[in-house]
């Protein structure tokens, strides 16, 4: 099917959520202001971007990964390439992709753990590139993961381990918890029981723990993903090398939740995340992404029971970050795109930057015309202090319909951008990605 047999398009083909498909490079790219000198690596970002120009949903699109290269203060390249899984080869319809778990559209993220990258969507398994974008192969670690693996797996700054998880519809176990050490060798695997399949699209980690989120996007053949929030929603508590037995689950409020923004233990015993949480989603199905969230705050008491849920802010938010030094530890700062109350989701002209201990938040304005991204922080150096870096976002200005990357001073969120560099063609919206130093 073609995008101009369909009366009406959907969201995700319209405007900047529309696909490109002509995978390009280019060298020196046009830069306004001044790109840092200690900005040296590569920020790799993943997206949907149906081959034919057409999906039916977001979450189908074919996964197309964009590499900006910067270095000497220079924006030195700019390369995109599709992730060449049997989805994109063959070109497969949906329904025979989710059978096949090497079929990925791997649209969802692109990480590097112990040396490989992995472009990664979660009903799949993951696929291997290499720094150049060219697509490896299909990895499941020697076929020890079972199932298939988040694309949001989280990488410990102390310990250098992948955490991470699949959940499968098609159990049970409809939930998996891995984790690989810092050399890349998977290390363990656990069955996590749960009474019914569920979407759980991100994972909390802490110094010692991992936190589980069973929240009622729940599955069935008849009527695929579905809010059902009579079936309730849990958080279970697990040390990071425990199993299924020493799940403890803390019920909290019906709600959904696609990405948290960190989360950290307390020498009392409790267990804070904050979290863009939203109270539905899905009531209509798989596509209906009514964008909602806000940033709110849990706090587990882990030796009371009992979990404290509060709204810390109104503004409409998703897409949150802090410094990856600091994942699974007490950060100050989060960071965000803002998004814009609509029936569909509709980035805004900001990205916001919360300071997680005041509750203050701050917002850099792209511009009138100017819708952002993810923001990704880049750190000075390996021991900058927490604020001490840039703020990376893929953003797209609508007049002129040109895609830049942002560069944002961390010191100085609210002021201008450093620099912001011209992208050879436009880049959709698209899911995550992280910068790599060189
Ligand atoms: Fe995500």
């Amino acid at each position: 099917m073609s995008s101009t047999q369909t009366k009406t398009l959907p969201w995700h083909l319209q405007g900047n959520w529309a696909p490109v498909q002509d995978e390009i490079d280019a060298r020196d790219l046009p830069v306004e202001g001044e790109i840092p000198e200690a900005l040296e690596g590569s920020y790799y970002r993943n997206g949907m971007n149906p081959r034919s120009g057409y999906s039916s949903t977001w979450f189908f699109g074919h996964g197309m990964v964009n590499r900006i290269e910067l270095g000497g203060g220079r924006a030195l390249s700019f390369r995109n390439r599709y992730v060449r899984t049997p989805y994109f080869d063959k070109e497969m319809h949906i329904t025979e992709a989710v059978m096949d778990p090497t079929a990925s559209p791997a649209n969802t993220n692109i990480v590097r753990h112990a040396g490989r990258f992995f472009a990664l969507e979660e009903f799949h398994s993951a696929w291997e590139m290499n720094a150049d974008l060219e697509t490896v192969g299909c990895f499941d670690f020697d076929g020890q993961v079972v199932g298939p693996m988040t694309p949001h797996v989280k990488l410990c700054p102390t310990t250098g381990e992948m955490l991470f998880f699949g959940y499968d519809v098609m159990g049970p176990p409809y939930l998996r918890y891995h984790r690989a050490d810092a050399a890349g060798a998977l290390v363990q695997s656990e069955e996590i029981d749960l009474p019914r399949p569920v979407m759980i699209h991100d994972l909390n980690v802490t110094e010692n723990h991992v936190v589980f989120m069973d929240l009622p996007i729940v599955f069935s053949l008849e009527a695929g993903f579905q809010f059902k929030p009579e079936c309730g929603a849990r958080l279970g508590v697990m040390p990071r090398t425990g199993g299924n037995a020493d799940v403890v689950w803390h019920d909290i409020e019906p709600c959904t939740v696609f990405h948290p923004m960190n989360s950290y233990e307390t020498d009392d015993g409790r267990i804070v995340l904050d979290v863009c949480r939203q109270p539905s989603l899905m009531t209509g199905g798989l596509g209906d992404l009514d964008q909602q969230a806000n940033l709110w705050r849990w706090t587990i008491d882990t030796v009371r029971g009992g979990v404290k849920e509060e709204q810390r802010d109104d503004l409409l938010c998703d897409f949150p970050r802090v410094d990856e030094r600091l994942v699974g530890r007490r950060a100050r700062f989060g960071y965000a795109a803002e998004y814009e109350r609509a029936s569909a989701p509709r980035l805004g002209h900001h990205l916001l930057r919360y300071d997680l201990e005041s509750g203050d938040v701050r917002k850099h304005h792209l511009g009138p015309s100017v819708r952002g991204g993810e923001p990704v922080f880049v750190p000075a150096s390996p021991t900058a202090e927490e604020d001490e870096g840039w703020i990376l976002a893929l953003v797209h200005d609508e007049e002129g319909d040109v895609s830049y990357l942002q560069i944002v001073d961390g010191r100085d969120f609210e002021g201008p951008p450093v620099a912001r560099v011209r992208m050879p063609q436009r880049v959709p919206y698209g899911s995550h990605g992280n910068w790599i130093p060189a």
